[in-house]
């Protein structure tokens, strides 16, 4: 297991870190765009449409051989880095294919025990040697905070570049939200969006860092519900509570998935996460939190069911065949979403409305 005592002491962070998010956001944006994205937070709505019609452009530039060509002639001068010392398929996947679909050159570690961080070098020099040779990094953490410490530790180098969190702890996984936001508003497309939707959340809703980056983004809709349901050790944490309130986001706490079937136009499961506390032992499934078959006529015909993956038996298999299963889906959404949101941050998305939809969309952006 990774080990934390080099963690580093670097002057300014602590008072930096101590700061209202508000007033530490600025230093991850630059130029008016996000230059790093570190928070579901630092999304709005103008930003969340944005996204979705540029990703929707990318996928439909990239069905042609022409259109793939393009799009990856983009950033073919480029390079990123995935620093992932945490377990991952698809967020792992989805960003490098994304970044290729770009043409960016991508190198990885995913075993800090393949770097030099097994001789006692610190993640924090880790990463900045990375930034001595790409223009981006893609991180996945098991401590929360820890990519924001590196976006702000490159934002005061020589050598800036970009920091993505692609999972912080059990604190947040602001891109996993985005592709989430992606797929209920494609689903909703002919429903009036996510607008007035009464979206339910299931399962380890305390470890679940989807639940908490998609739950901050819910902000940014109206007349959205929020339905949580949890076996007693898992509940939402206060901090997400409180921000509900604060926003004026009507949510209800329910026992079990059973009380919110009838109810919920998305259902989003999640499995029950031991890997965060370490000696942590929780029953790997929870009855009364898992869907099955049975439960399906129950559900409103145009619900949706969603799941970030991976899943552990929290939702049946023959599940998968059922027209509102949007699981898989939502996997494939991720890549495109992750491709559009490296064009925001490296300015290229301007160019994919612009001469990428006139010639291969034939239309004016
Ligand atoms: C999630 C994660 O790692 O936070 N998965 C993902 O990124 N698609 C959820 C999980 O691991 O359960």
């Amino acid at each position: 297991m990774h080990k934390y005592e080099f963690y580093q002491e670097y002057a300014g962070w602590k008072e930096f870190s101590e700061k209202p998010l508000s007033e530490r956001l600025p230093l991850f944006s630059r130029n008016g765009r996000i230059y790093d994205v570190l928070f579901s937070q630092q999304f709005d709505r103008a930003f969340l449409d944005d996204l979705y019609d540029l990703t929707n452009r990318i996928r439909r530039i990239a069905k042609t051989r022409e259109g793939t060509h393009w799009l990856h002639s983009l950033h073919n001068h480029q390079r990123a880095m995935l620093y992932f010392v945490q377990p991952s398929t698809r967020t792992f996947l989805s960003f490098q294919n994304a970044c290729h679909i770009l043409g960016f050159h991508t190198s990885e570690i995913r075993d800090p025990h393949t770097s030099s961080e097994i001789k006692g070098e610190s993640p924090e020099d880790s990463i900045r040697t990375f930034s001595s040779y790409v223009d981006l990094i893609i991180m996945r953490h098991p401590q929360e905070g820890f990519a924001e410490k590196t976006a702000w530790l490159l934002n005061t180098s020589e050598r800036p570049v970009p920091v993505i969190n692609a999972g912080s702890g059990k604190d947040q996984h602001p891109t996993q939200a985005l592709l989430d936001v992606y797929t209920l508003q494609r689903s909703f497309e002919h429903r009036g969006g996510i607008d007035g939707k009464v979206i339910a959340m299931v399962g380890d809703l305390k470890r679940g860092r989807t639940v908490r980056s998609l739950s901050y983004l819910m902000k940014n809709y109206r007349d959205v519900k929020l339905l949580y349901a949890a076996p007693p050790a898992f509940q939402i944490g206060e901090d997400i509570k409180q921000f509900l309130t604060l926003h004026n986001i009507p949510f209800e706490e329910r026992d079990s998935l059973e009380d919110l079937l009838e109810e919920a136009d998305a259902i989003y499961m999640t499995r029950i996460q031991d890997e965060h506390d370490e000696g942590a032992r929780s029953q790997s499934q929870y009855e009364e939190f898992s869907l099955r078959h049975k439960h399906l006529a129950r559900m409103k015909p145009d619900a949706i069911i969603m799941h970030p993956l991976p899943r552990r038996g929290e939702i049946e298999v023959s599940i998968d065949k059922d027209p509102r299963a949007m699981y898989w889906r939502q996997e494939r959404n991720g890549m495109w979403t992750r491709a559009a949101l490296m064009t925001i941050i490296f300015a290229s998305d301007d160019e994919v409305r612009g001469e990428g939809t006139r010639r291969f969309l034939n239309e004016t952006s």
